[in-house]
């Protein structure tokens, strides 16, 4: 099975993913990596030189024919559900799980990982939290497509394996 894990950033997809990896034996796909070995630079120095639409393609390009092994966790990026079909690819394709987490908290976990995230630079404690509450308001529609939900306050890597097994 392969379950694309989709939330906004900071909500712990790359984290949880890791261990749900480990845990379920599966192999672990960072899709933000495979971008990131694809361009040969990070993703914030490939949005400053080529800007969002180019990346957002590749993002795409990346998703939609990487080799996946047939049984692995995908953390996917936060703003991968909601650009062209990718939503729509991921439900037909594998298991979606939308890992939910209030703008407050998002902004609380970001606070120290803003510098590599294209989309924050530059912005302070209050702009982060506004900037988290729209973007969040513009982005829910594509994550509550997915097929399960779940809380990402307190979320441990068992609790996220029972619920996804509990779906099969
Ligand atoms: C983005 C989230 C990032 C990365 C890029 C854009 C977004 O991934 O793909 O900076 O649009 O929300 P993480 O969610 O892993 O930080």
């Amino acid at each position: 099975m392969k379950i694309f894990l989709i939330g906004f950033m900071g909500c712990g997809k790359s984290t949880l993913g890791r261990k749900l990896a480990v845990k379920m034996a599966y192999d672990l796909i960072d899709l933000d990596h495979k971008v990131e070995e694809k361009t040969g630079s990070t993703i914030a120095s490939y949005f400053a030189e080529h800007g969002e639409e180019t990346f957002r393609k590749l993002e795409r390009d990346t998703l939609q024919s990487f080799p996946y092994p047939k049984n692995s966790v995908i953390a996917t990026g936060g703003g991968t559900p909601c650009f062209f079909d990718n939503m729509d690819w991921m439900n037909a394709n594998g298991l979606t799980v939308y890992i939910d987490m209030p703008a407050q908290a998002l902004a609380k976990r970001l606070e120290k990982g803003a510098a590599k995230r294209p989309l924050l630079q530059g912005l302070n404690e209050e702009a982060l939290v506004n900037f988290i509450e729209e973007k969040l308001a513009e982005r829910r529609k594509y994550y509550e497509n997915a097929r399960l939900k779940i809380s990402g306050i307190n979320l441990t890597p068992d609790v996220l394996r029972a619920a996804i097994l509990a779906l099969h």
